[in-house]
């Protein structure tokens, strides 16, 4: 009995793992490829057109709703568009990005930050794109709000600007720890993340009444998890619609099982 258990775990790992590498960049479906694509163009015309590095965060006001997913695929997209792009795993708290593509977790942000490694220690190669680098959140830090705050921070996202046209800063949720407002100052813009299945409305309100007390401009909402053959969809609009009045874009990005 405690084998067929084992097994049966074993079996939904395996499944939930290749669904997981089936929403990254180059394994996506052409519907949700397309999807990545077009909130990249909306993303590039959103932000003046100056020659100068952009910085855009990606938070959600609960955990779960698609940010590093997210992120991860806009800076692939990017990558895919001849930008040279730099994807920060800056959710010190709950961290999937290096895992997500295989790569070393540490060293990373907070080793860099506190002084304790070599940056050149900390960046490596996305494994899925030649012009996408990431830098891994590196250990555990007590103190994730304060090194994301820190003067180390802003000189650091100051001094990678002169080598990538991006910089995608993949954040914690809102409503749980303050980092996506931390960062308010160092952002051009926020990329707010609603899982469709999922976000409550009195959550997403209270997120985006934090960003716009922060200041923070929100480039566009991504609705993730969407079944855009679905009649059901529609009913988003109706649901989400009064945060147009932010005058962002909205996109949904589908499941990646559809095609
Ligand atoms: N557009 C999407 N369609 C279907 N599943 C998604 C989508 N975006 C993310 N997911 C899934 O949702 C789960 C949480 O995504 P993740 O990006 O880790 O969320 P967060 O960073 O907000 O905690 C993952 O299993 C991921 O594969
Ligand atoms: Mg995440």
């Amino acid at each position: 009995m405690a084998l067929f258990g084992k097994k049966k775990r074993d079996k939904d790992t395996i499944l939930f793992q290749k669904k997981e590498e089936r929403m990254i960049g180059p394994n996506l479906s052409f519907s949700a490829k397309e999807s990545y694509n077009l909130l990249r163009t909306n993303i590039m015309l959103s932000l003046p057109n100056n020659g100068k590095c952009k910085v855009i965060g990606v938070t959600s006001a609960d955990a779960g709703e698609g940010k590093s997913t997210t992120a991860i695929n806009l800076a692939y997209s990017l990558s895919q568009n001849d930008k040279k792009v730099l994807l920060i795993e800056g959710d010190m708290r709950k961290p999937t990005i290096a895992t997500r593509l295989g790569l070393r977790q540490k060293p990373g942000l907070s080793n860099m930050l506190a002084g304790l490694s070599d940056p050149a220690a900390c960046f490596r190669n996305s494994n899925i794109s030649q012009s996408m680098t990431v830098l891994t959140s590196g250990d555990t830090p007590p103190n994730p709000s304060e090194l994301l705050s820190s003067d180390e921070m802003v000189k650091m996202i100051e001094a990678c600007k002169d080598s990538v046209d991006y910089i995608i800063l993949d954040l914690p949720p809102l409503n749980v720890v303050p980092d996506a407002l931390v960062v308010s100052n160092i952002v051009d813009g926020m990329i707010f993340v609603v899982r469709s299945d999922f976000a409550r409305k009195a959550a997403v309100t209270e997120a985006l009444r934090q960003l716009e007390f922060a200041k923070v401009k929100i480039l566009g909402f991504v609705l993730t998890n969407t079944n855009i053959s679905s009649k059901s969809y529609s009913r988003y609009g109706g649901k989400y619609g009064k945060y147009y009045k932010y005058g962002s874009h909205y996109y949904s990005t589908p499941n990646a099982e559809e095609d």
